[in-house]
């Protein structure tokens, strides 16, 4: 679905939410009839084909739905970077249409697969299947337009410098599915995901950029499906989930909150008053694991509370 469709949808539908609840109260319900009305014409814009979502991207910038998108420098602009973000069961997917840029003169035009932000990576270096260098496809290395470039997970961005005013490019962004999403951050501050490792050597991280509280209502780590005890400590354990929290983007250096190694149903829930929650599975590749948990933002009265104990330190805890 394009955002021309998306964004009316949920101006829309609240509306309708809303005064459906008070229809019984009016007789005629002419102001529902218009309503319908105006999805149904959007509805049918957004069926005729070729419809194209486009708009002119800004030097920074955040991109969640597809299309085209198009930037030209108004003056040397030296630091830009557009963050993509999809849903969690989506990957990204860019080309390049038109690019009109110096490359012999200092310009560059990269994509990097994951989020970078101040030197931290998402996916970490250790939970990425690509070596660093290979996460970065650098435009004037390839001079390739017809390229297509996907990402791993639902997150990617675009680096780029143009030194010259009128130069620029534009590209298409589609999102794509993906039928086992591994590394994941959520688009949304509240939510549900299940999360499957399907005999893979793998480890995934599904990270919360807000204060969280995590509800898991389900784990199945296979190793432990006949032998229904607890165990004390997770040494040893080669498929585990771990809870992390901290005020940064790269997994591997967020602090450990919990571990937790064997097989439930029923609910358990954390409260992490961090910037940033991540949920890791550790997986070996021996066995299918499987973790349905729900996440819900903190609110402030929340956050104060957990101040006051002191319990959050952690989340400023260098490496
Ligand atoms: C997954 O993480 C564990 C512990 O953090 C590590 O020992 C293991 O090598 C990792 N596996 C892969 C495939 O990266």
């Amino acid at each position: 679905m394009s955002p021309g469709f998306k964004v009316p949808l949920h101006i829309v539908l609240l509306p309708m939410v809303i005064l459906q609840g008070q229809g019984r109260y009016i007789e005629k319900n002419e102001i529902i009839e218009d309503t319908l009305g105006l999805l149904n014409s959007e509805l049918k814009r957004e069926l005729s084909e070729g419809y194209v979502y486009s708009r002119s991207l800004k030097c920074i910038d955040m991109l969640s739905v597809d299309g085209r998108f198009t930037f030209s420098a108004n003056r040397p602009e030296l630091h830009c970077a557009t963050f993509f973000i999809g849903s969690p069961d989506e990957i990204i997917s860019l080309e390049y249409n038109n690019v009109n840029i110096d490359c012999q003169g200092g310009d560059f035009l990269k994509v990097f697969d994951g989020w970078i932000l101040k030197g931290e990576k998402f996916p970490s270096a250790i939970d990425h299947p690509l070596p660093t260098s290979e996460r970065y496809i650098d435009f004037c290395d390839n001079n390739n337009i017809r390229t297509i470039i996907r990402s791993s997970q639902n997150v990617a961005m675009l680096f780029f410098r143009i030194h010259m005013p009128g130069n620029g490019f534009s590209l298409t962004i589609k999102k794509l599915i993906n039928p086992f999403p591994c590394n994941v951050i959520s688009q949304t501050p509240d939510g549900r995901f299940t999360m499957v490792i399907p005999h893979q050597k793998r480890n995934c991280s599904f990270s919360i950029i807000y204060p969280t509280e995590i509800m898991i209502s389900e784990l199945t780590l296979g190793h432990f499906n006949d032998l229904q005890l607890p165990i004390k400590s997770c040494g040893g354990a080669t498929d585990f989930v771990q809870l992390l929290g901290g005020n940064r983007l790269d997994p591997s250096r967020m602090y450990p909150v919990a571990d937790i190694c064997y097989s439930f149903s029923g609910p358990a829930q954390i409260k992490i008053g961090c910037d940033n929650t991540v949920v890791r599975i550790v997986s070996s590749g021996k066995y299918i694991n499987r973790l349905t948990f729900e996440y819900r933002q903190l609110g402030q009265h929340e956050l104060d509370k957990q101040n006051e104990n002191g319990v959050e330190d952690f989340c400023y805890a260098a490496d």
